[in-house]
């Protein structure tokens, strides 16, 4: 498996950090035979596979549960899961505590948290006490409310000087990596240039040092809005609807299931078994 200290390697030498987000076991097992480097089990758990309107409503045991199942799925991959809205803004040692079961229970390789200045003291607890930290800076969607939607941050000069300090911060306070989430690719360049641990973008542009999507988003799969910066790499939703109209209809006609598909009984065994 690859650790922290890889990572900084590859930002050296300039091979790409490819993440991606899983909810489950497949999903798991899918992107580590796919060899990619990070799993993330994002709080987008909360829209993509719970079907709420935000991630707000993700608790930490929604998070624990599912990222059980990604960690059985896999076993050799650096998993990062995401600490839910509410959970990291409180009491200090109730946020420990909450952090440490996260991986205790879990079996994950960092914990994920969204801010800056105002989550510096976390990151540095949470550090302190040996867990790995992923900062996420940007579009935080977590604050969605505060922030007025979901939208592009850091397009001015204010904006981004605020953004590069909060990285510097994050990184100092001992962050492994920083997930930039929806910022001018030129931004995104700066921070990279002045980190040394990796930066991960999405919505974020070609110059971060590696870039994380959303399963369901890169497969195409599910019912939810698919924002601007995402590419399909498939289309699995299609192939989902096509599947299971084909079993509806085949059902609907009786052509499923067939008697090969059946288990059959001895015919003296029948005997007297009707009417
Ligand atoms: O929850 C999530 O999927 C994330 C990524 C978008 C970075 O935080
Ligand atoms: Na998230």
């Amino acid at each position: 498996m690859k650790t922290t200290s890889d990572f900084l390697k590859m930002k050296k030498q300039g091979e790409k950090i490819v993440m991606i987000t899983a909810y489950d076991y497949p999903a798991a097992k899918f992107s580590e035979d796919a060899g990619v480097d990070m799993i993330l089990v994002g709080d987008s758990l909360g829209m993509v596979v719970l079907g709420y309107e935000s991630t707000m409503p993700v608790t930490v045991e929604d998070m624990i549960h599912h990222s059980k199942a990604v960690r059985r799925g896999a076993k050799d991959t650096f998993i990062v899961v995401d600490m839910p809205f509410g959970s990291y803004h409180g009491d200090m040692n109730d946020t420990l505590k909450t952090a440490v079961r996260m991986m205790q229970e879990t079996g994950a390789d960092a914990l994920k948290l969204e801010g800056g200045d105002e989550v510096i003291d976390v990151i540095k607890k949470l550090t302190s006490a040996g867990i790995p930290v992923v900062s996420h800076l940007g579009l935080q969607p977590q604050s969605a409310g505060v922030l007025g939607g979901y939208k592009v941050q850091g397009k001015t000069k204010e904006q981004a000087e605020k953004l590069i300090e909060d990285a510097l911060l994050a990184e100092q306070a001992g962050a492994c990596a920083v997930v930039l989430e929806c910022i001018p690719h030129q931004l995104t360049a700066v921070v990279s240039e002045k980190l040394a641990v990796p930066t991960i973008g999405i919505g974020a542009g070609p110059e971060a040092d590696g870039q994380v999507l959303v399963f369901h988003d890169l497969l195409m799969y599910g019912k939810h809005h698919i924002p601007k910066f995402v590419q399909g790499f498939a289309f699995v939703g299609d192939e989902v609807a096509r599947g299971i109209e084909g079993y509806t209809k085949a059902v609907k006609s009786g052509a499923f299931p067939t008697l090969a598909q059946s288990f059959t009984m001895k015919e003296e065994e029948l005997n007297g078994l009707y009417g």
